[in-house]
């Protein structure tokens, strides 16, 4: 087994449902996990996806007058769109209705047909005819079908089996025999308890003549796979299961599956034994988180409580709502998702804990060190309250690690979070103010590189949480880009932070909410604009058409009026002149006018400034932002304001 390389996924989503927060849950979940995997130094497969086939999918795509695939490929939009706004780093996205994976489940059918794992019988059973569905007796409601209310009809039917019971005793062993197979522990003692009666087999196939969209079986083609046994396979798909032996080998071993508690027994009973009937091990563990309810309800679509991702991004951004979800409920239990807890936690935790501790921070660096960290101090020369926060630093970065491996992420949490309590309480004791007072320069450089390697600490710990607010943090420390800084690896030596390096002072990272929106967050689904099928476009509603662009787009991109402190030819270069702007906080930007302006011409010009772009280096110097100009073979010209403006006002 390769140990070098951790392999997660989330369930495949039915294609038809509304993005909502479950899924929004376990996608972040493995988000998370696979970018701490990767910042630890791990080879990382992370793996979502979209379950396409089945009764509902044909049916709502015959409503619309769809062929189904049209139909999928139009619903797939929102999920891929949602997980691009909530920075999911997926390596891969997998549709059931690809070719790659419909020919690893006839794979699979024809191994177990080859083998006798899969037999035809003959099936009795209820069935809604209006419904076009299928139902066991212990199904019905009254007597009904239990969908809709109306009569069933007793009929047979021959179908295709899988001799699921003949894996019974092994299924049993292996989860006695491996404690982490399935987590946390109340799950495993309730699968443990649901093998104590017999297994029955499993019900694989569903007849053309009730079922047309699903995988043809290879050797009866007049059947398709029941939706299960095609949605399971998608995690051997995805590792290159048939076609790539190397990568399958590399990370099948070490797969971890994320999914909600209500489908244990498909991921715990049936799919390790269709694995072992094909002849593969089973994944080495499987994770069952708990389900939210919503400001203490029951999410259903009658309640019209669903709560739309798409709003929860417009109004708290993506990072703010990725720590909440993983630190409001221990992973494995049911929380309860409400606006005002959400709240309270990006005001205390974010804005308060975290936000403060760097701005205050930046904002002494820069009245005493002319913002430039000092070199760091020798350790003999480090005070008792230094030492004391390097040796919180360790423990942080210990229980993170402990609380990552098995997937713990309050605690991991809780832990960054007594970490930036000490930094922040450290600030208090040490009073760098009272230092600079006193002119102790010695002991104030010494104080202010250890709370600056502590923040930069802080960044690595909360990146794989809320990479938008890590990558914020490391450009506003002047160690944006400097990858060997940023991963978690680096956490096992105190002091990378290089001194001397410059600081660019930036906008609050969390600025504090003041109300609790009651309504207008919650919506039932496909009633939000943003719900719509196959517009493409996040939040408008509006058709997708090619280089139009939604409000929600050009609403990223910050724009703001700056005005230009200093300005000088970047040497060597016949482009490029730096700039010191100020708007709202000192940064620096890197243009190539100096073919058009001289650097005297634009100091104290006001320009419009793009505020969030990503840092970046030209000729070794680093830029925080883009000043915006029209430009021709003709010339360039700066873009300016016909009357004053004050420095860092937002430009709609
Ligand atoms: N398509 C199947 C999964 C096949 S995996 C081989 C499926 N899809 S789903 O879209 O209905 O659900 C996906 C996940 O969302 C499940 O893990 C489910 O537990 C989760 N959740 C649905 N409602 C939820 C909450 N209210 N809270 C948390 N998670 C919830 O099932």
């Amino acid at each position: 087994m390769s140990e070098n390389t951790f392999y997660v996924t989330t369930p495949i989503y039915y294609v038809n449902d509304v993005p909502h927060i479950g899924h929004v849950y376990t996608t972040v979940a493995a988000d998370v996990i696979a970018r701490y995997m990767r910042s630890a130094g791990c080879r990382v497969m992370f793996l979502t996806g979209t379950d396409e086939h089945g009764q509902k999918v044909e049916q709502a795509a015959r409503e619309r007058g769809l062929d189904p695939q049209a139909h999928c490929d139009e619903m797939v939009v929102r999920f891929k769109d949602l997980w691009r706004r909530f920075n999911i780093s997926n390596d891969d996205f997998i549709r059931t209705t690809e070719k790659r994976h419909i020919a690893v489940v006839q794979h699979f059918l024809k191994t177990m047909h080859d083998s006798g794992d899969i037999y035809k019988a003959s099936y009795s059973g209820w069935y809604c005819v209006p419904d076009e569905r299928f139902w066991t007796e212990k199904d019905l409601v009254e007597g009904n079908c239990p969908d809709c209310g109306r009569e069933v009809v007793q009929i047979e039917e021959s179908n295709y089996f899988f001799r699921m019971s003949r894996y019974q005793d092994w299924l049993v062993s292996h989860i006695e025999a491996n404690p982490d197979f399935i987590r946390p522990e109340t799950r495993r003692n309730e699968i443990l308890g649901f093998l104590k009666k017999p297994l029955e087999d499993l019900c694989i196939s569903r007849p053309k003549s009730r079922l047309h969209w699903g995988v043809e079986i290879p050797f009866d083609t007049d059947y398709v796979t029941y939706v299960w046994f095609d949605a399971l396979i998608n995690y051997v798909t995805g590792a290159g299961y048939t076609v790539d032996d190397e990568g399958f080998a590399a990370f099948w071993p070490n797969c971890t599956h994320l999914i909600g508690k209500d489908i244990l027994t498909t991921h715990t009973v049936y799919w390790p034994t269709m694995l072992r009937g094909e002849g593969l091990a089973p994944p080495r563990r499987v994770f069952a988180h708990g389900w939210w309810t919503v400001e203490g309800r029951k999410m259903s679509k009658s309640l019209r409580n669903v709560v739309e991702p798409n709003l929860l991004l417009d109004r708290y951004g993506g990072d703010a709502v990725r720590y909440f979800i993983l630190r409001e409920v221990p992973f494995g239990l049911d929380g309860d998702f409400s606006h005002a807890a959400l709240v309270g936690r990006i005001n205390s935790d974010l804005a308060n804990d975290l936000g403060n501790l760097l701005q205050r921070s930046l904002g002494m660096l820069e009245k005493y060190r002319d913002g430039v960290i000092p070199p760091a101090p020798a350790e003999a020369e480090m005070g008792e309250l230094s030492r004391g926060l390097v040796q919180a630093a360790a423990a942080a970065g210990a229980e993170l690690a402990g609380h990552m491996e098995v997937l713990a992420f309050d605690r991991a949490l809780k832990a960054v979070w007594e970490f930036i309590g000490a930094a922040n309480k450290y600030i208090d004791s040490a009073a760098p103010w009272v230092l600079h007072k006193e002119a102790k320069d010695a002991k104030l450089d010494s104080v202010m590189y250890t709370l600056f390697e502590a923040i930069r600490q802080v960044a690595v710990m909360i990146s794989p949480f809320m990479p938008e607010t890590g990558q914020k943090m490391f450009r506003q420390l002047g160690i944006a880009g400097r990858k060997e800084l940023a991963r978690v690896t680096s956490l096992q030596q105190w002091g990378r932070m290089p001194g001397g390096t410059r600081t660019f002072k930036g906008p609050a990272l969390f600025p504090r909410i003041e109300e609790v929106p009651g309504v207008g967050l919650e919506e039932e689904p496909g009633v939000s604009p943003s719900a719509g099928p196959g517009t493409g476009s996040a939040d408008t509603g509006e058709e997708k058409v090619d280089n139009v662009i939604s409000m929600d787009d050009f609403a990223k991109v910050e724009l703001v009026t700056g005005k230009v402190l200093e300005a000088e030819n970047v040497p060597r270069s016949k482009k490029l002149i730096r700039m010191v702007v100020d708007t709202g906080e000192k940064r620096q930007i890197v243009a190539g006018i100096a073919e058009y302006y001289s650097p005297a011409d634009l100091v104290g010009r006001s320009i419009a400034v793009v505020a969030n772009l990503a840092p970046a280096r030209l000729m070794g110097v680093e830029s925080n932002g883009m000043l915006l100009a029209a430009h021709d073979e003709g010339g360039l010209a700066l873009v300016t304001f016909d009357k004053d403006v004050r420095p860092g006002m937002r430009i709609r």
